[in-house]
């Protein structure tokens, strides 16, 4: 009995010890990995010899009192200039609660509260950086705009967020994408520092180059996408009366195909873009002999859509008209 506990506290070990080095050497595997064009300055960079490794708690460090949970992921910072990016490219405002997901010592909360007024909720398992984040709130004057519930983050209710932060590994990434497809609201955005979500590829993927260690970073963000998918039945309203119009649907989180029938035409559906539920596409169809372009741009509520259907060399219909369709 003994030699198995000694050999599932060092096999616990090795796990902890591969986790702090991926994400210690996040920066690095993603130079290797990266899909952002090779000529791009800021990844041409990256083949200068990276510096040191960000700050690690030593991963057997886990404090006292601290929940049953395990910890998925290691204490490895953020640095601040990777921090100042994720905030900027997810636009938060003072009208966003963020929550950040393995919070650490709260520098994402605390500097979204204090640089946009953002409200925010740190999520973390570790007791001790939940003290250290609730004392630099209250010494920052933030108390009323943040807080940090120590809890597993795969327990916590995202439904009431806009903006979602996250410095985890590949594999919580992955176990995580589902909870944030079905708990956030279309049009939330989540920013992750290192690491993406698999097949829900990013809406944009920049890199922030740390000065002090020379080392560069891919901070990944997506727009969580309405349901869209389905069969959509409508009319657009033309001067030569109602004309029905119907979508079938297709869609890959962000990624939405389709075809259109009016009249006695099928045309495919071009162009489509999804950012929460503001969707765009077009179709080509020939009217009257000629080539006709509609482009459509509205939203989705629910299992309504509504929106401005442009219909261009189309004769007698060219112009603008309302559409509004049902999900059926
Ligand atoms: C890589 S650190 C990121 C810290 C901070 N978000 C940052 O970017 O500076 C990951 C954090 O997640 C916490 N963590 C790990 N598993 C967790 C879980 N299941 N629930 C909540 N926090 C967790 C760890 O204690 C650690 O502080």
């Amino acid at each position: 009995m003994e030699i198995q506990r000694r050999m599932a506290v060092a096999a616990k070990g090795i796990v902890l010890g591969i986790a702090i080095a991926l994400l210690a050497s996040s920066t690095q595997s993603f130079v290797s990995n990266s899909p952002v064009s090779a000529s791009s300055p800021a990844v041409l960079s990256a083949s200068v010899p990276v510096a040191e490794a960000p700050a690690v708690t030593p991963a057997s460090s886990v404090s006292p009192g601290a929940p049953a949970v395990e910890k998925e992921v290691p204490y490895v910072v953020t640095p601040n200039e990777v921090v100042a990016e994720m905030l900027k490219v997810a636009r938060v405002t003072d009208r966003d609660q963020l929550y950040d997901l393995g919070s650490g010592d709260g520098r994402i909360v605390l500097t979204a509260a204090q640089k946009y007024g953002t409200r925010g909720v740190g999520v973390e398992l570790d007791p001790k950086l939940i003290q250290e984040s609730n004392a630099s709130a209250q010494k920052a004057g933030l108390g009323d705009r943040v807080k940090f519930l120590q809890q597993d983050l795969f327990q916590t209710n995202l439904r009431d967020a806009t903006v979602v932060t996250l410095y985890l590994l590949p594999a919580v990434n992955l176990k995580l994408q589902p909870k944030l497809l079905n708990e956030l609201k279309p049009g939330s955005r989540v920013v992750s520092h290192a690491f993406d979500l698999g097949d829900w590829k990013p809406d944009k993927t920049l890199t922030v180059k740390v000065p002090k260690t020379g080392r560069i970073h891919a901070v990944y963000y997506w727009v969580v996408p309405a349901q869209v998918a389905g069969n959509w039945q409508g009319t657009l309203a033309t001067p030569l009366g109602r004309q029905p119009v119907n979508l079938l649907l297709r869609q890959q989180f962000q990624q939405v195909t389709g075809v259109a029938t009016a009249g006695n035409a099928t045309l495919a559906i071009s162009n489509a873009k999804l950012t929460g539920n503001q969707i765009s596409f077009t179709t080509n169809k020939k009217v009257q002999g000629q080539a006709a372009t509609i482009q459509f741009t509205g939203r989705v509520e629910g299992n309504t859509l509504k929106g401005i259907a442009t219909v261009q060399g189309a004769g007698l219909l060219t112009g603008k008209y309302n559409l509004v369709a049902q999900r059926r």
